[in-house]
């Protein structure tokens, strides 16, 4: 969603980022299991913190399986505040999630009750803060290929 705000994005799996130096900005999250992060979203952020560390940050989790997270704002897991501490991030958002029947997950089938199946997902909501999130990333200094080809900025 950050390419309607005029920013080049790319939406990958954490395991096939190659190199994080390659971004001007990044946006992390995972769906919640169990108050946490999925394992490789949580170990890609601490391997990679430096790196991390070192741009602006948004993070995000999904997961209520009803609308409070549309309702009201809910803060990060305890795992995930500290990564946000540790990694300096602008900023942390909690979206609903999605579970249907059948989705395979033995968890799910076993431990959930047939009122947590949905989608809660607010695609308003996701839309609003992509925004939100592009208009505070700061376009990047034309680079030289590019200042040729246009012609060279006037000016200082
Ligand atoms: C076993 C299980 C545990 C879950 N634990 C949480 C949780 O602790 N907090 C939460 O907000 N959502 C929790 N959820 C909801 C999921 O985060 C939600 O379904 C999410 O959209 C899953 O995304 P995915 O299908 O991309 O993995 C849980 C779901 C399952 C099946």
């Amino acid at each position: 969603m950050l390419h309607g705000t005029g920013h080049v994005a790319e939406m990958l799996l954490v395991d096939d980022v190659v190199d994080v130096q390659a971004y001007d900005a990044v946006v992390l999250g995972s769906p919640l299991y169990e108050s946490r992060w999925l394992k490789a979203a949580h170990r890609f952020a601490k391997t990679e913190g430096a790196a991390l560390r070192q741009r602006p940050l948004w993070l995000f989790s999904s997961g209520p399986l009803d609308d409070s997270a549309s309702k009201s704002a809910i803060p990060p897991v305890p795992t995930v505040h500290q990564l946000m501490i540790r990694l300096n991030g602008r900023e942390h958002i909690t979206f609903g999630g999605c579970l249907r029947p059948g989705s395979g997950n033995w968890l799910a089938d076993r431990y959930l009750r047939p009122e947590h199946y949905g989608d809660f997902r607010d695609f308003e909501q996701i839309s609003a803060w992509s925004r939100q999130v592009g208009s505070r990333i700061r376009r990047p200094k034309r680079r030289g290929l590019l200042s040729r080809r246009q012609g060279a900025p006037k000016g200082p």
